[in-house]
């Protein structure tokens, strides 16, 4: 059913330009990652600081291995995760055809396998892997819907694959000898790579090149209260699970039930939503800080940070 739409994806692809496409976790802005021109466009579109690196994303790990070094914590965590919300850094061979660009000319590269099916269709569908970050501007709140997107990326050819299922970016991941250091929070919890592996030595690093992991970043124009306990007259509410806070502007509930599978669904949604009020401010009501919590805990810091 959407054969038609990754044909024309495919195209444009093809043509080095750029395109708009679904993920499991947010909606991705990619371009051929062996050509240069496509990556300076991804940089320039997004204004992206050059210094932060791309995602790769490949359909399969036989054409990550033609381009990667993987080693045996690698290949466990790829075996067990991909397709998935995970993202590894991986260190290139020499056959790579990789523009050195994504990766501000270092070495180590993002790579993920998308569980999607629409992603996944679309590369299998080329013989180039697609670098894609986030589909916003920099800076800004990432995606899960189309209807989201920025005024200013509306130009941009898009698939429309629904809204994304798990709505939180994909963890980003480097192995080591002990286990794996976590360069940035995602959809995939230390939890359930514990339970996997429960030998691992799991270390969240706030690593400098990982800008994702940037002070100021994920942020929707109004400013965020976090950890609310009450609603101020000019604040709009993300609320999650049961209480009486309610706002007299708009009130959305992550969870109800207080699930955090479902509020991370919701997230980005809802703080666009909020964003598009008359309030000043959104409060956010505290969030459990385990599993996804962690995650979604991070990205509010970060969207509260206040430059000034
Ligand atoms: O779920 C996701 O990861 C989505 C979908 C589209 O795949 N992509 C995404 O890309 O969130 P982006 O560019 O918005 O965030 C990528 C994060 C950034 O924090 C970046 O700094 C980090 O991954 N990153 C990418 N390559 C890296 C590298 N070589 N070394 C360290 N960090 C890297
Ligand atoms: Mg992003």
């Amino acid at each position: 059913m959407y054969q038609k739409s990754i044909e024309e994806a495919k195209k444009r692809l093809f043509r080095g330009e750029l395109v708009i496409f679904p993920t499991e976790t947010v909606y991705g802005i990619g371009g051929n990652a062996n050509n240069h021109k496509s990556i300076e466009l991804i940089y320039k579109t997004k204004n992206r600081p050059i210094n932060n690196p791309l995602i790769c994303h490949f359909a399969n790990i036989k054409e990550i291995e033609k381009n990667f070094i993987l080693k045996d914590k690698d290949y466990e965590l790829a075996n067990t995760f991909w397709p998935g919300p995970m993202t590894l850094i991986l260190e290139k061979n020499k056959n790579s055809k990789i523009t050195s660009l994504l990766s501000n000319h270092q070495n180590f590269v993002g790579c993920r396998i998308p569980n999607n099916n629409i992603a996944l269709s679309l590369l299998s569908q080329l013989d180039f892997p697609i670098a894609a970050p986030s589909a916003n501007i920099a800076t800004k709140t990432s995606i899960t819907s189309i209807k989201d997107l920025d005024m200013n990326l509306k130009n941009i050819f898009y698939i429309d694959g629904g809204s994304s299922v798990l709505g939180l970016e994909s963890t980003v991941l480097k192995t080591n000898e002990r286990g794996c250091d976590i360069l940035r929070l995602g959809s995939l919890t230390i939890e359930r790579i514990k339970n996997k592996f429960n030998d691992y030595v799991i270390e969240i690093i706030n690593s400098k090149i990982s800008p994702g992991s940037q002070k100021k970043h994920y942020s929707p124009n109004k400013k965020i209260r976090i950890n609310a306990s009450d609603v101020k007259k000019n604040e709009a509410l993300l609320n999650f699970g049961k209480n009486n806070l309610t706002s007299n502007i708009k009130s959305l509930n992550l969870s109800t039930k207080s699930d955090l599978v479902e509020a991370s669904h919701n997230f980005y949604n809802y703080i666009n939503i909020l964003d598009q009020t008359e309030c000043n401010t959104i409060a956010v009501v505290s969030i459990p800080n385990h599993g996804l919590g962690k995650t979604i805990n991070d990205r509010l810091k970060r969207a509260s940070h206040n430059d000034e």
